[in-house]
């Protein structure tokens, strides 16, 4: 259970440590006057993550405990970092808005449409600040291209193409789990989108397959997508995405104007391979994964959720600010089943 070492300390517990948690403990650890607990369904794992982190942090405050020991005692807590599997974030959401911690949670708010408005009522209802886990958004190269745009250094945004390729797939549980590739995988593409153009998706078409591993096809998702975006304001964009980008992890985004053109992630680590004589760019080892690729994004996020608990900011990506994407990702999965374009306005619900 808590005990609380610093008066100043900011109280947060981060309830789920797999791939995404871990990194999510290391950077909340090092963030100055935090009392971090760590939790997990599996309890050893908690108290391995626990102690291995309080081990690479000599002098900072790190236990563990149970989720239900947190939720039992919430007057110990400041706010809450949700990093589960997606199935279970409604669930821990829903905890939050009755405990009225203010809590992070990892994208997508939940697996579907009625879950992620049930969250976004209790949430509202609690009055709680929640953020949900864009990581993009405080990517510097990201934030640059979205200033070009508002700025009007592009002209006039014409065509938008971008990708989130993974070099391996996610294993079958994480599948079986995860929504599937267009709510898992290309919600953080349809996010940054809206972002840096500050426009909305109109209509979509998507085609999807399962060329490698066969659990693709067992629950139901597809291991390569590509998707076509009309917005509102007739701009075109082509989406990819791929659980087997075998030269690595690739994430994108190019988006083309009347006067100019401006591309995030074209940078040495991009896992492309040109065939052009004399060509030697990239020239540095291909990123390999998101926890490579993100990993002083996570750390900018979870800096910027401690600054919403300590009422210093408001949150940078709020829960209501998460739905559109889900709507574009429920939509293009939509296409893709029923061999058709699809309409936003077929998805929203209002
Ligand atoms: N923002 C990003 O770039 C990014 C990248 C990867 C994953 N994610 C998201 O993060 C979430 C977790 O993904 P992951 O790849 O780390 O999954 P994971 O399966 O590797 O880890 C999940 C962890 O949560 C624990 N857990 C499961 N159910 C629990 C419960 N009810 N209470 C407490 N602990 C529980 C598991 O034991 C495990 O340690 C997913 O929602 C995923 O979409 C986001």
């Amino acid at each position: 259970m808590t005990q609380q070492h610093n008066e100043k300390a900011t109280r947060i517990a981060l309830i789920g440590v797999g791939r995404i948690g871990v990194g999510h403990g290391a950077a909340l650890v090092t963030i100055p006057d935090i009392h971090l607990t760590i939790c997990d369904v599996d309890p050893h794992r908690a108290q391995q993550v626990a102690d291995d982190l309080a081990t690479q942090h000599p002098g900072t405050t790190v236990n563990h405990a149970t989720p239900d020991e947190v939720f039992a005692h919430p007057e110990h807590y400041d706010g809450i970092v949700i990093a589960t599997p997606t199935a279970t974030h409604e669930e821990l959401i829903l905890r939050c808005a009755a405990a009225k911690l203010p809590f992070f949670c990892e994208k997508p708010v939940a697996v579907d449409l009625d879950g992620t408005l049930r969250c976004i009522r209790a949430v509202q209802a609690a009055g709680i600040a929640s953020q949900i886990g864009f990581q993009r958004r405080f990517d510097p190269a990201y934030a640059e291209a979205r200033r070009r745009v508002h700025n009007g250094e592009l002209g006039e945004v014409h065509r938008v193409h971008m990708m989130t390729c993974d070099q391996n797939p996610p294993p079958e549980y994480f599948v079986a789990e995860s929504g599937g590739i267009w709510r898992d995988c290309l919600i953080h593409d349809f996010d940054i989108l809206r972002w840096v153009t500050g426009r909305e998706v109109d209509e979509v078409f998507a085609y999807g397959a399962v060329r490698g591993a066969d659990y693709f096809r067992t629950h139901g998702d597809v291991d390569e997508g590509v998707a076509l975006l009309r917005m509102d304001d007739d701009t075109l964009v082509t989406a990819h995405t791929s659980r087997n980008n075998g030269q690595g992890y690739d994430v994108r985004m190019e988006i083309s104007g009347t006067t100019a053109n401006a591309t995030v992630g074209l940078e040495p680590k991009v896992p492309l391979v040109s065939v052009e004589p004399g060509v030697t760019f990239p020239d540095d080892e291909p990123w390999v994964d998101f926890i490579a690729r993100f990993r002083h994004c996570y750390d900018i996020e979870l800096r910027a959720f401690v600054d919403v608990v300590r009422g210093i900011t408001p949150s940078p990506c709020p829960i209501e600010d998460a739905l559109e994407a889900l709507h574009i990702a429920l939509a293009v999965g939509k296409s893709r089943e029923e061999g058709r374009p699809v309409k936003l306005s077929e998805i929203r619900q209002h």
